[in-house]
């Protein structure tokens, strides 16, 4: 890796770090979910993408949330919470595991969605998300590791659903990852996607009624205006890596192309309907009798589980959104990025997984280093191998 310094020598010097404000050790407790950065050196994240999947792509932001660490004692989340029953049809159930699904560290950076859909005669069966079924577990046979749950279940008049929403809105392209499995029975569709509107969405799905090697990978609208499937929406290769065994699933948003990847392997790209507004990561759990998610059988539930989720990405306007609007955050240490790309650091291949390493460097006294300059810099990692 440092073996490209010398290369760019004759621009690119090596530099005193900028270390970040001593606050920003606040993020790097183990045991938390709290948004984290990781990456304190970093002034932009380059990943390689595009269609030989060997174009570098840049990005201004970070963000890695763990949710394999957060058992303070063995067994602590061996039990499934209940099922959700005939009577809670109104999405006002309680969260489970509070401490964790109801801190300011979760509350910072995710929103549980309580909204639900009447049943009509294409989507027959009436959903319902509820923040119980959003909960931490741990495998019975294996070590501490943790993970977050979304569920959905089949009632007998409703299907109850699992819905959590990424309040970073205003992603303006993205590289996205998560390490996931989806069990249990069949109807029900685990989604990954970016979301602004039923036109600007770009997903990952994976359906229960599919064989485990399919993924569907899909560019919204999937249906047009008459209803009619869009043949070039939808990419669902075969063959893939089992979903129900923890594989990392990934999606580039870019700005013509969509790209997804499967353990770092690229097996779907599409140029149909990229997104071209600000949006947000969204991840469910559901299904509506329809004909994309099927019906699951009354008593039955499926489970969406996750590990991490790692995101790099621009945004449209400031990262804590607008002035004066009310999506207006508090990031703390986590807004304050320099302008331009001083120290570039990739996120794949590091030591260890959500620690960003530095794989470049400008000199220190020119703060603004043109992203202009990142086609060269690009050019010349490739040439030493990234
Ligand atoms: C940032 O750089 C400093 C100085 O080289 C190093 O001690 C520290 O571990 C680095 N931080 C990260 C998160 O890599
Ligand atoms: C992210 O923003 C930087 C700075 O504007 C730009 O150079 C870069 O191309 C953008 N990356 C993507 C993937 O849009
Ligand atoms: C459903 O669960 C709630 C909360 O546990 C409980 O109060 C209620 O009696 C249950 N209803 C049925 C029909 O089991
Ligand atoms: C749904 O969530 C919103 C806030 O996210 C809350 O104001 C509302 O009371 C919830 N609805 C129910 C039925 O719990
Ligand atoms: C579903 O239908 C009921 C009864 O017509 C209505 O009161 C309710 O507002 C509808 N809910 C939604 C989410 O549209
Ligand atoms: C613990 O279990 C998790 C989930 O099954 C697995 O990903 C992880 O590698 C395991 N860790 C060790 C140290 O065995
Ligand atoms: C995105 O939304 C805009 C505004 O609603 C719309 O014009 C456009 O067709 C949508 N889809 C794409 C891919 O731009
Ligand atoms: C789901 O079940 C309903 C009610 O039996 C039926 O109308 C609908 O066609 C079924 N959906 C699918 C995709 O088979």
């Amino acid at each position: 890796m440092r073996s490209r310094l010398p290369l760019l020598g004759t621009v690119l010097l090596p530099l005193l770090l900028s270390v970040r404000p001593a606050s920003s050790a606040e993020y790097s407790t183990s045991n938390s979910i709290i948004p984290k950065d990781n990456s304190e050196n970093c002034s932009c994240y380059v990943v390689n993408s595009g269609a030989d999947s060997n174009t570098p792509q840049y990005f201004q932001y970070y963000r890695f949330y763990d949710f394999r660490n957060l058992a303070d004692s063995p067994g602590q989340y061996l039990s499934t919470p209940g099922l959700v029953n005939d009577t809670q049809d109104a999405g006002a159930e309680p969260v489970w595991d509070a401490n964790i699904l109801n801190s300011d560290a979760w509350n910072t950076d995710w929103n549980i969605q309580n909204w639900s859909k009447n049943a009509t005669d294409d989507f027959p069966t009436k959903m319902v998300n509820s923040p119980a079924n959003i909960y931490i577990k741990q495998d019975t046979d294996s070590n501490l590791s943790t993970y977050l749950t979304l569920r959905t279940s089949r009632l007998d008049d409703f299907q109850s659903a699992g819905e959590i929403e990424n309040l970073q809105k205003n992603l303006m392209h993205a590289s996205m990852r998560m390490s996931g499995r989806v069990i249990g029975s069949k109807g029900a569709v685990a989604g990954f996607f970016t979301f602004f509107d039923d036109t600007n969405e770009s997903d990952i799905e994976i359906l229960t009624d599919d064989a485990t090697d399919v993924i569907r990978y899909t560019n919204q609208p999937a249906v047009d205006e008459d209803g009619n499937e869009v043949s070039t929406a939808s990419v669902a290769p075969e063959k893939l890596a089992p979903w129900d065994e923890w594989q990392t699933h990934r999606i580039d948003w870019l700005d013509q192309n969509s790209y997804w990847y499967l353990n770092n392997r690229q097996v779907a790209a599409n140029t149909y309907s990229v997104p071209r507004e600000p949006s947000g990561l969204v991840i469910n759990m559901w299904s509506d009798g329809g004909e994309w998610s099927g019906n699951m059988s009354v008593g039955d539930s499926a489970e969406f589980q996750i590990q991490w989720i790692e995101m790099t990405f621009n945004t449209s306007g400031p990262v804590d959104g607008p002035a004066g609007g009310s999506n207006k955050r508090d990031l703390g240490e986590l807004e304050k990025r320099e302008d331009g790309c001083r120290v570039v650091c990739k996120i794949d291949g590091v030591k260890t997984l959500g620690t960003p390493e530095v794989v470049s460097k400008s000199q220190a006294a020119d703060m603004s280093v043109s992203w202009g300059l990142l086609a060269f810099v690009g050019m010349v990692s490739l040439a030493v191998g990234m």
